[in-house]
């Protein structure tokens, strides 16, 4: 392909740079072009030195994910790093920004490696169900050391060009102009007469004690739940201290092996999804990609109580100037103190240095009077949960900003289409649902209406990905998609569950480990049980629905047992530790409230705790997904593993049901629906799918043509 690898000469240096977008990744393409400028570089009796670099911002984002499925086609990664390690020209590497993955392991094969100073780099294929495959776990160990490489690779963490630079894995780091640092190096190396210096041919300073592996795991063991990628590193890592050739001939059978893998299959869907669900769907009569949304630099949110802060905080974040209004001046006083302890505690963990969390803080500002925001280039509404006041809100908001701007509500209980039609230009109102806390979590709804103008929904995407957030578009209908799956499903479950006989203990470890980070009762209690409960009362009047599931919660809450805030929920919790310990009161309220409804308790095992949580899930999900509310399988599935803690590495409900295959999925579903009664009837889209042997990926799949 013409110009995804240029060369020039320039000197005695042969120039090459990489240059495929978006991310440089070095696809079959890259690779074959490589080879080619090498080669020719090779002949060239007046190249001494090859300098491979980029001017795209980033070296490369690593290997090119979308071919792992395929053959990979000569050059392989590893002829082409063979080829750079053994060419008789010293071969240097210029890192000008990201360098990830099989980017950085191609920079490893040069001889010398220097980068600019704000330069990150880093192994995060762990995050794909991977292991550097590309002779990253030979490589690494040989640059920095077995344990520090051990680190970067469990951690998949990038490191910054300073640290590279101290623990070995650069030779230099560039202040100003990388390109002129670079030639420089190159010329220096000539003049000093230093060639080629392969990395293979380096030896492991230091191994792995067994009790360093021990410790390494204890410190990853959250992530290790149900996952093995991390063994295979440590086995591919311990093989360095072997002769390279040995070495690298273990690292590629365990980069194969975890390919193949379903932890590997499943991270990499999310991985995908999470890309796509940040863009309208194909069948989606909206093209947010054709309508260019307009700059946003200054941002108004009105409320602000713990959400509106943390929307606050996290537009600061992102380097936006934030606008927060609220019409009690003692509530702006109180988000004052809140962002100022949120960033200070930012501080003292080490997360951001003082004088950035400085700069965040000075970027928002109070607004005492609504008229202050007229020229905010986006508001979002995040006052008191209540249908008249936020009508009022916006539709103050609507007089008086111009009305091409966009007006989001965070409600997560009400009807965005009553809200935005309380204005005279409901096109430009959605919700966006952020998720406590607003600044951290990582999932954000876009909620549209029938109204919603495809310049809405354009900015609205933009925002998220201002802010870094997966971002996914759900219908306007009882609890969006995530908190209807959790309503009507997963938490419902767990408090049947409870009531039918299991312990609360019993439930939560079961689900985490299946991978959940907290179990269903322990979120409660971290939420808080009272605005569980106050979000379930506006959700169903909504509905005019009864709620005939949520006995113990809205019990607890009554009792003033809220959670961790008041030291007491589903459990105790002792001098203010987050330590859940089981409450003998709460057994008996179960119990009584078990005996009131005529429930015969019985002994309940794990399996069935975890098959009808996770199944009346899959079983919500598919319905959610035929009534349109969710677009595509892959939403959900992001919506569940960014914001509701679905292991990643099973790859969401929907991905997870594909893997246990929908035919069985559906007879379990169909044996819960005989034994326990309507609420598990059988999603309709679920008996299709399965009559016809197929799987909510080939749904989404099949999108377009619906
Ligand atoms: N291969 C192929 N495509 C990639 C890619 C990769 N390694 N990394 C990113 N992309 C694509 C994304 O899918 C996206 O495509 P669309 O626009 O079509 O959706 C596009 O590049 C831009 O990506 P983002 O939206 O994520 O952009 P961003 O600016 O927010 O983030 C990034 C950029 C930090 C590089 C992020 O994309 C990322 O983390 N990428 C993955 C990095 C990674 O895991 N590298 C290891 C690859 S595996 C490997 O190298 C194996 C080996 O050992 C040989």
């Amino acid at each position: 392909m013409a110009g995804i690898v240029t060369f020039d000469e320039l000197g005695g240096v042969g120039l090459v740079s990489i240059d495929n977008p978006p991310v440089n990744a070095i696809s079959h393409s890259v690779r074959r072009a490589l080879v080619d400028v090498i080669a020719r570089a090779e002949e060239n009796p007046r190249i001494k030195t090859l300098l491979i670099t980029s001017d795209a911002g980033l070296f490369s984002a690593g290997a090119d994910i979308t071919e792992f499925d395929r053959p990979p086609g000569e050059p392989r990664f590893e002829q082409v790093q063979t080829m750079m390690e053994s060419s008789p020209i010293a071969v240097v590497a210029a890192i000008p920004g990201l360098a990830l993955g099989g980017g950085l392991e191609l920079a490893m094969a040069c001889h010398y490696r220097l980068a600019h100073k704000n330069a990150k780099l880093g192994m995060p294929e762990i995050t794909l169900g991977i292991i550097p495959g590309a002779g990253g776990t030979q490589r690494l160990p040989r640059l920095v050391g077995a344990r520090a490489a051990l680190n970067m690779i469990l951690s998949g963490t990038p490191i910054s060009a300073l640290e590279a630079k101290v623990n070995g894995l650069l030779d230099e780091v560039a202040e100003g102009d990388l390109r002129a640092a670079a030639l420089s190096f190159c010329e220096r190396l000539v003049r000093e007469g230093l060639g080629p210096r392969p990395t293979c041919h380096r030896t492991v300073r230091d191994g792995l004690e067994e009790s360093e592996i021990a410790s390494v795991l204890l410190r990853h063991a959250r992530a290790l739940k149900g996952r093995t990628t991390q063994l295979l590193v440590i086995e591919a890592i311990e093989a360095s201290r072997l002769p390279f050739p040995q070495g690298i001939a273990i690292e590629a059978a365990l980069a194969r092996k975890s390919l193949l893998s379903r932890e590997s299959l499943a991270l990499r869907h999310v991985f995908f999804a999470e890309r796509e669900s940040g863009k309208p769907s194909p069948a989606s009569p909206v093209d947010a990609q054709r309508a260019q949304p307009p700059a946003i630099g200054r941002v108004a949110v009105i409320g602000a109580g713990t959400m509106g802060s943390g929307i606050a905080i996290a537009f600061a974040d992102a380097g936006l100037e934030v606008l927060l209004h609220d019409n009690d001046p003692a509530s702006l006083v109180r988000s004052r103190e809140f962002v100022n302890s949120t960033y200070a505690s930012s501080v003292s963990r080490g997360r951001v240095i003082r004088s950035v969390a400085d700069e965040r803080m000075r970027r928002i500002r109070s607004a005492p009077t609504l008229g202050e925001v007229a020229d905010a280039d986006l508001v979002i509404e995040a006052v008191f949960e209540d249908m008249e006041l936020k009508k009022n809100v916006l539709s103050q908001l609507d007089s008086i900003l111009p009305p091409e701007r966009l007006i989001a509500t965070n409600t997560s209980t009400l009807s965005v289409t009553e809200l935005a039609r309380a204005t005279a230009h409901p096109g430009r109102v959605l919700g966006l649902h952020f998720f406590v806390p607003a600044q951290a979590s990582r999932l954000l709804e876009i909620v549209r209406t029938v109204d919603s103008s495809r310049e809405s929904l354009s900015i609205a995407f933009r925002v998220a990905k201002l802010l870094k957030k997966a971002a996914v578009v759900s219908g306007d209908a009882f609890g969006f998609i995530g908190n209807r799956m959790m309503l009507d499903g997963y938490f419902r479950e767990a408090e049947l569950l409870l009531l039918e006989g299991a312990s609360m203990t019993q439930v939560d470890a079961a689900l985490e480990n299946f991978g959940f980070a907290m179990g269903p009762q322990r979120v409660s209690d971290l939420g808080g049980n009272d605005v569980g409960t106050k979000a379930r009362v506006q959700l169903f009047r909504r509905e005019s629905r009864p709620d005939p599931y949520f006995a113990i919660a809205d019990r607890l809450t009554e009792m003033g047992r809220l959670g961790q805030k008041t030291g007491l929920g589903f459990y105790r919790y002792e001098n203010g530790s987050r330590e859940a310990v089981p409450d003998p009161e709460v057994i008996r309220l179960i119990e009584k409230l078990a005996a009131d409804r005529g429930i015969r308790r019985r002994e309940i095992n794990d399996q069935e705790i975890v098959e009808r949580c996770i199944l009346s899930l899959i079983n919500v999900g598919a319905m959610v997904l035929e009534e349109g509310v969710a677009a595509r399988a892959r939403d959900i599935d992001v919506v569940w593993t960014s914001g509701y803690g679905f292991p990643r590495h099973l790859g969401g409900p929907m991905f997870y049901a594909d893997t246990l295959g929908l035919p069985q999925v559906l007879e379990r579903v169909r044996h819960y629906y005989e034994k326990l009664g309507y609420y598990w009837r059988p999603a309709p889209l679920i008996e299709r799918l399965a009559a016809a042997d197929s799987s909510f990926e080939q749904w989404d799949r099949t999108g377009a043509s619906r």
